[in-house]
């Protein structure tokens, strides 16, 4: 995608040298557009960790190529088991963490090890690649949808909510909530998001709003509290949002927040979809309530909002009480039976086992034992 014309990716190689990793540093976002460069998977970790790259999809692709860069310094298979530790304690609820260094070790332990630096950056472009090649296919299917609202709505502009950052900045390219609505904006379809705000750290606001205003989609910044008021006025015609982790059954791990909006929409009758990759869906999962991890995030997130001050400068601000303690829960869990569908790659299904296993029918025989 674009920023003021000039194509990126939210993760890519060094031209110049090669092998160091560019990224776009997402803390810096809306106020500064700084790119940094990750040599070693303690930056990559560090990365991670302080959510200068986020969103499920691309902090499995950052991910992997920090397993390229550990190649550099030890490309022995203890090394290499140590590094997947490391990462994949950096944050544990978005499942495409895990799922890219198992595939980056599966891959490793069965090359050379002579040859396994040079793998190692073969198969984190193919992960990159691919997930760029999975949103786009989630933009043409999840276009159909909002397509068919149009149709509805004789001409006026589609309203979409949508929650967090599941933009382009999330993935390596295009997004996935997002993906329908480039789509749609791009084939003419006339579309407006509300974006919930996303508290604590704002990934709507900063993030979303930032992306849509740069491809020129029109959108409008709400509080986290407002969609449910806009549902009962008429004013959402569809909510599409991201997931972290999507149980074999569809149940729905996404941004702290989903859940409400979820059963807002519910209680409206607008449809709520999740649009995921099939690196996102955990097969081994059935019951995201409780299964699923919740990452706890530090309460300062909570207890601090930063932003641009009048003067220009970036400021972050204490907006609770100094002796308050405050809880910090990153996620929540949207029961499948509260979605309309999930948007994969692969098409448009319902969320339940059966829907899952008609579009990824290769899963069956892992269920089955
Ligand atoms: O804490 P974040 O910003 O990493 O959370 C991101 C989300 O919740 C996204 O909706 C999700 O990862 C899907 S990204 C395509």
């Amino acid at each position: 995608m674009k920023i003021d014309g000039t194509p990126y990716r939210s993760v890519w190689v060094d031209p110049i040298d090669g092998w160091s990793i560019r990224i776009l540093d997402q803390t810096g976002l809306p106020w500064n557009l700084d790119i940094l460069r990750l040599t070693s998977v303690r930056e990559v970790a560090h990365a991670i960790r302080s959510m200068q790259v986020r969103g499920a999809p691309l902090i499995g692709a950052v991910a992997a190529y920090g397993m390229a860069l550990s190649m550099r310094a030890d490309t022995s298979a203890d090394a290499m088991t140590a590094t997947a530790t490391a990462l994949k304690a950096t944050r544990p609820t978005a499942v495409n963490l895990a799922w890219a260094i198992d595939r980056m070790l599966t891959r490793l332990r069965s090359t050379r090890q002579a040859d396994r630096l040079r793998v190692a950056y073969q198969e984190a472009a193919l992960i990159a690649d691919e997930d760029v090649a999975q949103n786009e296919a989630i933009g043409r299917h999840g276009m159909t949808l909002i397509a068919r609202e149009a149709v509805r709505a004789g001409g006026r502009p589609i309203n979409i909510l949508t929650h967090c950052n599941a933009g382009w900045l999330a993935t390596v390219d295009w997004g996935t909530a997002l993906a329908p609505i480039y789509a749609a904006h791009d084939a003419g379809l006339p579309v407006h998001v509300w974006v919930d705000e996303t508290r604590p750290r704002n990934q709507g606001a900063g993030l979303t709003a930032y992306e849509l205003g740069k491809h020129g989609v029109p959108h409008t910044v709400i509080v986290d509290n407002a969609g449910g008021h806009l549902m009962q006025h008429g004013s959402v015609d569809l909510c599409i949002v991201g997931a972290d982790r999507v149980t074999r059954t569809g149940d729905a791990a996404n941004k702290i927040g989903t859940y409400l909006k979820a059963l807002a929409a519910h209680d409206n009758g607008v449809p709520f979809w999740v649009a995921v990759p099939g690196t996102t869906i955990d097969w081994n999962v059935a019951d995201g309530v409780r299964d699923i991890p919740i990452e706890e995030r530090p309460a300062t997130e909570v207890t601090t909002v930063t932003g641009r001050a009048m003067d220009g400068s970036v400021v972050t601000v204490r907006i609770a009480p100094s002796d308050s303690p405050a809880a910090n829960p990153a996620f929540d869990v949207t029961p499948a039976r509260l979605l309309t569908g999930l948007i994969t790659e692969r098409g448009i299904c319902a969320a339940t086992a059966t829907g899952l296993l008609g579009l990824f029918p290769e899963q069956a025989p892992a269920q089955a034992g």
